[in-house]
């Protein structure tokens, strides 16, 4: 059983973080396969709480490859930051990393294309996104004429090619800003910058699509760290509201240059609630003091942004949807313990729409605003769960809570997690 994959089955912030540390230990390569700096994974140790970005969880372990590959938009910058802080936290980070030549690179023009074009409206209502310049890289390389990849670092022609992109880009910043300001991009400091990184970034590079492909015919134990959630991915999450990769379960194989057939689990992540950040229809939100509850309660602050995370109830009609679409084997159930305190616990079982009831997750953006969700009420356990380690430990009416989660969802709950720490996990 070579490859197993971790895929949020929400809005992201599910705690793919966590459940990757813990399944590290079985693995000898841990896998980044899309997104970018916009992912915030936390993993919390020993007291210690690290706050991953672009490098794999997997990196604090030792004896396990981080491999970051093509379907990765990198920011270089953000990535030797990332770097020097583990480092300076005693985490080796060497030979162990190793970054795919076909990774497409960010660079200043993607963020200030994202600032100025910061507010645009989707459907009326703003994206929000993280502003790491992840929408416009993806677009170019979709359009191929101005992307630059990791690989081309060290080509010749680097000089020249940034000239021409950024004489570009600089008519089409001036074109976005109108009479604001904008930076222009001068093409001799990006190429300085670029070739600062290129040289302490080599060590890395390789072509990680034949390193993967090797490993997986000899039977190396792989991981898949999904970035986001599935609800965010950009052909079947809640379009225009998503992120600009393949977030959801469909997206391991052209991301990471692995054919399916070595994808042989997948574990779906989910909160025992509801959180997105940003913009966009969330049917279970609660915009009360519920959802001011479950904020406080979960911490639900952004990794990346310190955004306050909109919370609401599990809503299993979309994640019974991102299970399927995934090819999700089992569930992990994460934070059940924010939920400790609470009578009453509402789970979404179907939308009313139109005066029709829906148990398919809508395909479009107005179906799901007008969505209202049909609840089925189940009784709190109101008792700490922090310390629980054992399944049969737990309070009878949060047993019958997971196997409501379970039964609507399709899929067995393989894992329970009741606080941030690597010890805090239940295995069923
Ligand atoms: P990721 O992006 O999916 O890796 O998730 P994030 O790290 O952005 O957000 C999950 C947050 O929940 C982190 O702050 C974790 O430390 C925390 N966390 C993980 N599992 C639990 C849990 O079972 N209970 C609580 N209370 N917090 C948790
Ligand atoms: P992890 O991996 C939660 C959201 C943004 C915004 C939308 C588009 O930590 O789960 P982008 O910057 O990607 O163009 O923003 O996607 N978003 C996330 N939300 N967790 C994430 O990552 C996210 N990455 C992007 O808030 O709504
Ligand atoms: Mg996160």
């Amino acid at each position: 059983m070579p490859g197993t994959c971790v895929i949020g089955l929400q809005w992201g912030d599910e705690a793919k973080g966590k459940i990757v540390d813990l399944l590290t230990e079985r693995h000898d390569v841990v896998v980044r396969y899309q997104g970018g700096a916009n992912a915030g994974h936390t993993v919390v140790t020993g007291g210690e709480t690290y706050k991953l970005s672009l490098i794999p969880s997997g990196i604090l372990r030792e004896k396990v490859r981080c491999v970051v590959t093509g379907g990765v938009v990198l920011n270089p910058k953000s990535l030797l930051a990332e770097v020097d802080g583990l480092v300076a936290r005693g985490v080796a980070v060497g030979e162990n990393l190793m970054l795919s030549d076909r990774a497409h690179l960010m660079f200043p023009w993607h963020l200030e294309e994202e600032r100025l074009e910061a507010g645009a409206l989707a459907d009326g209502e703003a994206i929000g996104t993280t502003m790491r310049g992840i929408g416009p890289c993806y677009r170019d390389k979709v359009g191929r004429s101005h992307a630059i990849r990791l690989g081309d670092l060290y080509r010749g022609d680097l000089r020249q090619r940034i000239k021409k992109i950024a004489a570009d880009k600089n008519r089409l910043l001036s074109a976005l800003a109108g009479s604001a300001d904008f930076q222009p991009i001068d093409p001799a400091a990006v190429h300085e910058e670029a070739t600062g990184y290129a040289e302490r970034l080599k060590p890395h590079v390789a072509d990680t699509t034949a390193y993967l492909l090797d490993t997986l015919e000899a039977e190396g134990r792989v991981l898949f760290e999904g970035a986001q959630g599935a609800l965010l991915d950009i052909d079947h999450g809640t379009f225009p509201y998503v992120t600009s990769s393949n977030s959801s379960g469909v997206g391991i194989s052209s991301g990471a240059g692995v054919p399916a057939r070595y994808l042989n689990k997948l574990i779906g992540v989910a909160k025992a609630y509801s959180t997105r950040v940003g913009g966009g229809p969330f049917p279970t939100e609660q915009d009360n003091p519920t959802g001011q509850h479950l904020r406080d309660r979960g911490n639900e602050y952004g990794t990346v942004t310190r955004r306050p995370r909109r919370c609401g109830w599990f809503d299993a009609v979309a994640v019974h949807y991102t299970a399927r679409l995934s090819g999700v084997d089992t569930l992990a159930v994460m934070l059940l313990d924010v939920l400790s305190e609470l009578p009453e616990i509402h789970v979404c079982t179907a939308y009313e729409i139109d005066g029709r009831r829906v148990t398919n997750f809508p395909s479009q953006i107005g179906d799901l605003r007008q969505a209202r969700p049909v609840y089925e009420t189940l009784p709190g356990w109101e008792c700490d769960i922090t310390e629980v380690r054992r399944w049969n430990d737990l309070p009878e009416n949060a047993l019958r809570y997971l196997d409501c989660l379970r039964d609507l969802v399709g899929r067995p709950i393989e894992v329970v997690s009741v606080g941030p720490d690597r010890d805090q996990t239940i295995f069923a």
